[in-house]
């Protein structure tokens, strides 16, 4: 009995700090911000002034239509994708660089003893295992990504970095492979609060890289030309490399930059995996095919199958590479559930599927009820939209940053499964709350004009990818569709409620109390 009050007392505390944390935190500082009178505003003014409204077709015709050459690089250059933000205060940055500097060098010890030890119980049963030296460098482009993400983005516009971080992650050295913290946490047990989810199909790794970077891979698995069958449920349903790829792309084209880097990459799963891994459950699952492939199986949660196996061709596979992001340990995030969450069952339906006002729920609640997280969610609904993406059950964002800060949009790989069917559903964020932010909806126009056309940039940015082509054509003209569609959306709620209710302007501070904004900082 005392254990239980002890408890109950435990949790009574938790949520005191949480809030804390979250409300009360925010509010105090909006109000010293205001009564000491100086801004010491990061924002933008509450109504964001845009360098330009996007313009008619007619004049931009006229002014582009002899000019060729890259469209992708119109697009970056176009002024509502150099919108300025203000200069960053310390605490807007997710990571202090010292900081962040001690731990890796601490990791890269760890990392340099476990090997030597490994190296040595190898020689004493007479296996010989490659050197495999790490080659730590405080320059390196995965700690540079680490260091800017804010809480804005995860990486800053035309950020030459992000190029490189591609490049390392393309073509550098793996020095080992390893299940990822999912796959572990999953061991053997089961989370039923999900239901049906047969989380075995799951084959991710985790690889490291000489510059002790760290990338998630996910292989192919299925033809780029393929579509989802009909009768897959979305839970089962494939995760596609190339999915993982487009994903990035199209969301560094929406102007988000909430999806970290992710590059394709052709893997020696002979050489690069099973070579480099000190796992023995890993290096268990690795067999040879009767075509004298290399193979590997998913971790598995139930019985294994050589259906769920990848294999290589003999070794090579194809694969996306995915940029990690700062560890647990210095850079919490929480995950949580979508309000528009799916039913993982084979026939559940959940609140929002069959109440059409379910949106006037969600608003009176926090933290939906304020700031910024409503209109988060509508643009995260948007770009799962246009990827066709109906597996966003969480949604995860850094706890640093609280309420307001941007929402992660990771695990993109169950995206462009059809390109012949649009999942209206998907997009019931923004048909049942009738909101979007007005930078969205401005880049989402500037998408649907033939200079700039949504197809048109996605085929260029991925272009660059090595697996190219990433998107089959009819992917590619699937976007095109979509977003029309997002725009008729947009438009039907317009003509319902009138343009003030549903385009919002951005930057609207949690407490409402701090949205005078220093606008000339800005420009
Ligand atoms: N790019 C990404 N896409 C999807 N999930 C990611 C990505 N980067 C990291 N994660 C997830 O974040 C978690 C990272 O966990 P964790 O902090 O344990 O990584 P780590 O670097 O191995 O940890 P530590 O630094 O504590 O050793 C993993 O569960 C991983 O799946
Ligand atoms: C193991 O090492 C010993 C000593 O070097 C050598 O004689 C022997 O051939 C090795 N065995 C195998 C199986 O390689
Ligand atoms: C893959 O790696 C293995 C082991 O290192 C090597 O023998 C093989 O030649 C490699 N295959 C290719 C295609 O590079
Ligand atoms: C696979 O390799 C074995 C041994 O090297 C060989 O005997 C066999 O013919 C090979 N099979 C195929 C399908 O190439
Ligand atoms: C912010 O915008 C409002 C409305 O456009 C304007 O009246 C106000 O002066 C601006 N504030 C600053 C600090 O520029």
């Amino acid at each position: 009995m005392k254990r239980d009050r002890f408890l109950l007392a435990i949790t009574f505390i938790v949520i005191l700090t949480v809030d804390v944390y979250f409300v009360l935190l925010p509010r105090l500082r909006a109000w010293y911000d205001l009564s000491s009178g100086g801004c010491n505003c990061h924002g933008v003014n509450g109504s964001v002034r845009y360098p330009e409204q996007v313009p008619h077709k007619k004049t931009l015709s006229s002014n582009f239509v002899s000019q060729k050459g890259s469209k992708l690089k119109r697009l970056f250059g176009h002024p509502l994708y150099n919108i300025h933000l203000p200069e960053l205060s310390p605490d807007e940055r997710l990571l202090e660089e010292e900081a962040l500097m001690e731990y890796y060098r601490r990791k890269v010890t760890r990392w340099q003893r476990q090997q030597k030890f490994y190296v040595e119980a190898a020689a004493a049963s007479n296996i010989s295992l490659p050197e495999q030296p790490v080659n730590f460098n405080t320059d390196a482009s995965w700690l540079r990504f680490h260091l800017g993400i804010n809480r804005y983005s995860l990486y800053p516009r035309d950020d030459e970095n992000i190029d490189q971080l591609l490049h390392d992650m393309q073509s550098a050295t793996i020095i080992g492979a390893d299940y990822t913290q999912d796959e572990k946490a999953l061991k053997g047990a089961c989370d039923c609060s999900q239901v049906v989810k047969p989380s075995g199909h799951h084959l991710k790794l985790a690889l490291k890289l000489q510059d002790f970077g760290k990338a998630m891979f996910k292989p192919m698995r299925q033809e780029r030309h393929e579509e989802t069958p009909e009768d897959f449920f979305y839970f089962v349903d494939f995760q596609r490399h190339n999915a993982e790829i487009a994903s990035f792309h199209l969301d560094r084209v929406l102007d988000f930059r909430r999806v970290p880097p992710v590059v394709g990459r052709l893997i020696n799963v002979t050489g690069e995996v099973l070579y480099t891994t000190y796992n023995e459950e890993l290096r268990s699952v690795f067999f040879t095919s009767p075509a004298n492939n290399t193979c590997f199986f998913a971790k598995c949660l139930y019985v294994c199958k050589t259906e769920y196996a990848v294999c290589g061709h003999p070794d090579l596979l194809e694969g996306s590479m995915s940029a990690y992001l700062p560890g647990l340990s210095v850079a919490p995030r929480i995950s949580i559930p979508s309000p528009w969450i799916r039913s993982y069952t084979f026939t559940g339906k959940e609140e929002w599927e069959v109440n059409p006002s379910y949106c006037d729920t969600i608003k009176k609640l926090y933290p939906y009820s304020s700031g910024n997280r409503l209109l988060n969610i509508i643009d995260m609904a948007i770009f799962d939209f246009l990827t066709g993406n109906m597996d966003r059950h969480h949604y995860e964002i850094f706890t640093k940053f609280g309420d307001e800060g941007l929402l992660l949009h990771l695990d993109n790989a169950r995206g462009f499964g059809k390109h012949s069917y649009d999942e209206m559903s998907i997009l019931a964020p923004l048909t049942q709350c009738c909101m979007i932010k007005r930078s969205t909806l401005l880049r989402l126009q500037l998408l649907m004009q033939p200079e700039y056309r949504l197809s048109d940039v996605m085929r260029e940015s991925l272009d660059r990818d090595p697996l190219r082509p990433v998107l089959t054509e009819l992917h590619l003209q699937a976007l095109d569709r979509r977003l029309e569609r997002v725009i008729r959306s947009v438009s039907r709620c317009v003509k319902k409620l009138g343009e003030a209710k549903v385009v919002v302007t951005d930057f609207i501070e949690a407490s409402g109390a701090a949205t005078e904004r220093n606008h000339k900082k800005s420009r």
